[in-house]
């Protein structure tokens, strides 16, 4: 797992799109998935910013959406159509090629897309219930507590280590501890993030305040700093 830690968010979105484009350059017609929340956004803003200045192109790229709410009302969990939309999508993603790269964000509570803890490290897109956790943070966009919605479809930790590359962002102090857990902790289905440390290209961009908690620190900033002398594997 590589760690980079920049000194603020600004920089660390510049260093995640970094990495978009580079896998964009090596591959326009990539595969590409999208997390959603407040982390991201940054990174999709620069990506937009370098569309504009014609140094991006997008027009071949397949995007899949990490995880999405589920509505209570017509789209009832336990209804056949979800089954089928879960059966679906995970298709979808074979059919395409597989995700050459993954954006991530992570929880508060360690979560990767909706994994909450206890999720199976293997498991695949399916119907999560929300941690109170997640369902307090979220609430933020949300008018009342009580509109946040109990359920998502989420691509499982399974299909997420699948993907060729993974790129987890996170910003801020709220995320210092999810951070050293899933970059220093045990592999473990109690932080979903941890699973990260299974995966061959696996990049953890932080903030400053996101680091926090980082322990082997001065190594990662080592490492970074070594990078472009390293030999060519
Ligand atoms: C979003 C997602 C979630 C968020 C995480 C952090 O698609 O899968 O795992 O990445 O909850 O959210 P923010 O970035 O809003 O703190």
């Amino acid at each position: 797992m590589e760690v980079v830690i920049k000194r603020d968010y600004g920089l660390m979105s510049k260093a995640a799109a970094q990495l978009v484009v580079d896998v964009l350059n090596t591959k326009p017609n990539a595969v590409l998935g999208m997390a959603t929340g407040s982390t991201p956004l940054g990174l999709y803003q620069e990506l937009v910013r370098l569309h504009q200045a014609g140094q991006v192109d997008f027009s071949r790229v397949t995007t899949f959406n990490l995880d999405e709410y589920v509505g209570l009302s017509a789209n009832h969990p336990q209804s056949y159509h979800y089954f089928m939309h879960e059966q679906w999508y995970e298709r979808r993603i074979a059919e395409c090629g597989g995700i050459d790269l993954q954006i991530l964000g992570i929880g508060s509570d360690g979560h990767i897309a909706f994994n909450e803890p206890g999720s199976s490290l293997s498991s695949r897109t399916r119907l999560k219930t929300l941690s109170k956790q997640t369902i307090d943070d979220n609430a933020r966009f949300f008018e009342r507590r009580e509109d946040v919605p109990v359920y998502a479809i989420t691509m499982g930790v399974g299909t997420i280590l699948d993907a060729r590359k993974l790129v987890l962002v996170a910003s801020g102090k709220t995320k210092a501890k999810a951070i050293a857990q899933a970059v220093e902790g045990p592999v473990t289905s109690m932080v979903t993030a941890s699973a990260l440390q299974l995966h061959r290209d696996a990049s953890v961009i932080v903030d400053e305040q996101a680091a926090a908690g980082l322990t082997m620190r001065d190594y990662y900033e080592f490492i970074y700093a070594a990078k472009p002398a390293a030999p060519k594997a």
